[in-house]
């Protein structure tokens, strides 16, 4: 039976160790708080940036959480459909990629009315004018006003809809890229904020710490960062042969050799980077290789190690895909636990903001 302790864990902050060497001798002291938006399935981007980092957390021993945020979809689109198959794809992908269950939950924010509760509150912490300096918030009111649309009330206050995910569960570790790092800030700035206002300078929250990781950037076929909306991805759940598509349509440069010069050959050097990463080599050392062989051999060779790499994950996509009654009840474990602790925060905040009665 799985069981979770009560809020909050206390803070990571050690800066006498590097935080690595604390995740291996204490894996217990930290929670870790992750997720994706809803959006279509993974590709080799999210697998290299952060899917792999949290398998590798989960096998250390961290607390692991990860958020399916489907409110965050509704956002910036009017209409969103297929919600439920893309939300099991993309419990299919973490499952595939090693996640397990029955220590790691897996969960949408949408099943967890304690959580969205929270937002109230925290709504509460911050300014106008705080939100308006996110700069996600900032470039999507600009997007918007650009287009002549509107920005949304949900939009709009998302970084605390975020803080809401991490905050409910006592998450003190969150791996982010940098364009997130606004959002652990007012993370933070609400939990201090929570616990000066409401609760007398008690911890009711503990201020989460974001893990930068240094993520490889992983380029897609048009020498841009590889996304889903470019059209330019690999997907995990791709087959071999759409992979070996996908990597023909790879841009590269007309020189015969193969040399690793991210400067002044950016696309090459991403393939490379990419082969390097699916065989865990050094990328020149694989350019030394291929000499004067041209960038058939490059894409041949890079077409092998992405397929070789991902065989035994698609090998158990496959075998998990074909039971979405499984699927389900895989979300509906992690929901209920989600559900358990956010009741538990609601009740603390409760209990602090004077609103039990
Ligand atoms: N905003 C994140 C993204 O777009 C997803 C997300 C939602 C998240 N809630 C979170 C990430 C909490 C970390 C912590 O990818």
């Amino acid at each position: 039976m799985f069981s979770i302790d009560a809020l909050p864990r206390t803070d990571v902050h050690d800066s006498a160790r590097p935080l690595e060497a604390q995740i291996t001798a204490s894996p217990g002291r930290f929670r870790v708080l992750t997720g994706d938006r809803p959006t279509g399935p993974l590709h080799l981007g999210h697998y290299f940036g952060t899917l792999a980092n949290r398998v590798r957390l989960q096998r250390a021993g961290v607390d692991l959480f990860i958020v399916i945020a489907d409110y965050q979809v509704f956002t910036d689109r009017d209409g969103v459909t297929g919600l439920s198959d893309t939300v099991h794809d993309l419990v299919l992908d973490y499952l595939a990629a090693g996640v397990d269950p029955d220590t790691t939950t897996i969960f949408t924010h949408s099943s967890v009315p304690a959580l969205n509760q929270l937002v109230l509150p925290f709504l509460s912490l911050v300014t106008v004018g705080e939100l308006q300096r996110n700069p996600t918030v900032k470039a999507e009111a600009q997007a918007a006003a650009n287009g002549h649309r509107g920005l949304s009330g949900l939009l709009f206050s998302y970084p605390v809809h975020q803080a809401a995910d991490i905050l409910f569960c006592g998450g003190n570790l969150v791996p982010v890229g940098r364009d997130q790092l606004p959002h652990i800030e007012i993370t933070r700035l609400i939990a201090r904020r929570f616990n000066e206002r409401y609760a007398g300078g008690r911890t009711v929250f503990a201020e989460p710490e974001a893990m930068l990781s240094e993520a490889p950037v992983v380029l897609g076929a048009d020498g841009a960062k590889m996304s889903k909306s470019r059209g330019n991805a690999i997907n995990l759940s791709d087959d071999e042969d759409r992979t070996a598509a996908v990597i023909k349509r790879f841009r590269t440069d007309s020189e015969r050799t193969i040399s690793y010069e991210p400067q002044r050959r950016p696309e090459v050097a991403g393939l490379l980077d990419l082969a390097a990463l699916c065989l865990n080599r050094p990328a020149a050392g694989l350019a030394g290789e291929l000499g004067n062989q041209g960038s058939a051999a490059l894409k041949a060779l890079v077409t092998e190690a992405v397929n070789e790499h991902l065989r035994p994950l698609r090998q158990r996509r496959r075998e998990l895909a074909g039971d979405r009654a499984q699927l389900s009840r895989i979300l509906a474990e992690g929901n209920r636990r989600a559900v358990d602790i956010a009741d538990r925060t609601l009740n603390r905040v409760r209990a602090a903001m004077g609103t039990t009665y």
